[in-house]
């Protein structure tokens, strides 16, 4: 196991009706901004909730912050900010909303433009506090210190992260999530699938409890994601799936072993240029980077095989095919697609999200640092 250092500060309120006890964690002198997103909060009562929970305290309201959250967007609630004095940020919806308002915390008081947190990855050296009132299972966003936002004029989506940008407190009430939209189920379990992936299908470090977490949560993605589908309204699969994605991105599992993080790099630029989904994109990028990466993550591809798909029988290398093939399987019957060509996106585009890779010096990706622009062309072609 490597050497680590770990803390997350994030109180989680875990729970049916929680969304009360959110007056708990705020000082009643603060100036609040409620961030939100295109109004699914509206329309399921969250947003009253979270009103009703906030009786007394001085609201404001930013809404409009999109899926992909956009740094234009973001800088107007910056303005807001700054004009009315808000000294507590409330973000409340899914990883957009969250990291938007990361984002926005992180820039109030930037010395400079705001974009080079992302584009130069400037350090924050102060931010708002903020709580998060989570809806969409999915990013981890809610219990980790990362966001992820996209400036439109440029195609560009860029990841930033500061040991400043943790939430205070997360509220995650499984019952918020009944509302969401069969697509947004399964992209957050393939977003949280894949999260685990990229912090456990390396190389061996002989970290046995990280190992067997990520099992863990793989094995309840797989048991539990088809079933929300199904049965949206069962309070005790969303509950699960709920802290599955929670953890799967908390800093935990990631503690002392070797992180890949390619397909999501990769996925960022396939979201820039064409607008699929972030988990979209993953579901298209993942089986193709574990494909050319399988000899490299050969030892761990075999534990996977086993442990999480109870592949027994065969020579290593139809083993390893095998567990691929179930990974894009489970995400199709997550009704995901998993090949470019399902979004339209054909050969002559490679050249594009190859150029946007280099132009955004992601030119080294993986555990090994050995994806190159030529292997993100050889992983893209075989994504098709
Ligand atoms: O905007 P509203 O009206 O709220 O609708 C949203 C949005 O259209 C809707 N939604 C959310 N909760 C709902 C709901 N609809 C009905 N009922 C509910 N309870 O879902 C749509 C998608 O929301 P979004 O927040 O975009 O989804 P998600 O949580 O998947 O977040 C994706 C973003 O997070 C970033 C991604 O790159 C992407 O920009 N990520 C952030 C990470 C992090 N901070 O650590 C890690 C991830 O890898 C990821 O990159
Ligand atoms: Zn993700």
């Amino acid at each position: 196991m490597f050497k680590f250092n770990f803390k997350n500060p994030t109180k989680i309120i875990f729970g049916e009706g929680c969304i009360k006890d959110i007056a708990a964690e705020i000082d009643k002198d603060h100036r609040i901004l409620i961030t939100y997103g295109g109004g699914s909060i509206k329309s399921n009562g969250v947003l009253d909730q979270v009103k009703a929970a906030l009786n007394g305290y001085t609201l404001f309201e930013f809404s409009g912050i999109e899926p992909n959250p956009s740094y234009e967007t973001l800088m107007k609630a910056v303005e807001l900010v700054r004009l009315e004095k808000i000294d507590y940020l409330l973000a409340v919806g899914g990883g957009s909303v969250i990291d938007g308002t990361k984002f926005i915390a992180a820039a109030v008081d930037f010395q400079g433009e705001p974009w080079d947190l992302l584009a130069k990855q400037a350090a924050v050296k102060s931010s708002l506090p903020f709580g998060t009132v989570l809806t969409l299972p999915a990013t981890g966003s809610e219990m980790n210190s990362g966001a992820v936002v996209t400036r439109r004029s440029l195609q560009t989506k860029l990841p930033f992260s500061s040991p400043l940008l943790y939430p205070q407190f997360s509220v995650l009430d499984p019952t918020t999530t009944y509302s969401l939209p069969a697509r947004q189920i399964s992209n957050g379990v393939v977003d949280a699938f894949v999260h685990t992936v990229e912090q456990y299908l390396t190389y061996p470090v002989n970290a046995k409890v990280q190992d067997r977490f990520a099992e863990g949560l793989l094995l309840t993605l797989i048991e539990e994601g088809p079933v929300a589908l199904q049965d949206p309204q069962n309070y005790d699969v969303r509950a699960n799936i709920m802290w599955c994605a929670t953890l799967a991105l908390n800093g935990l599992i990631g503690a002392g072993v070797p992180q890949d993080w390619a397909t999501h790099m990769i996925g960022h630029e396939l979201t820039a240029i064409y607008g699929l989904d972030h988990a979209q994109t993953l579901a298209v990028v993942l089986p193709s980077v574990l494909t050319v990466k399988k000899e490299q993550k050969a030892a761990k591809l075999l534990q996977y095989a086993e442990r999480v798909w109870g592949i027994v029988n065969g020579e290593d290398g139809q083993r390893i095919d095998q567990a691929i093939e179930k990974t894009r399987l489970f995400f199709e019957r997550m009704q995901v697609k998993t090949r470019l060509s399902d979004y339209g996106i054909k050969d002559d585009s490679i050249d594009k999200v190859v150029a946007q890779l280099e132009q955004h010096s992601m030119v080294r990706l993986g555990e090994k640092k050995n994806i190159t622009p030529a292997v993100s062309r050889e992983i893209l072609k075989l994504s098709l």
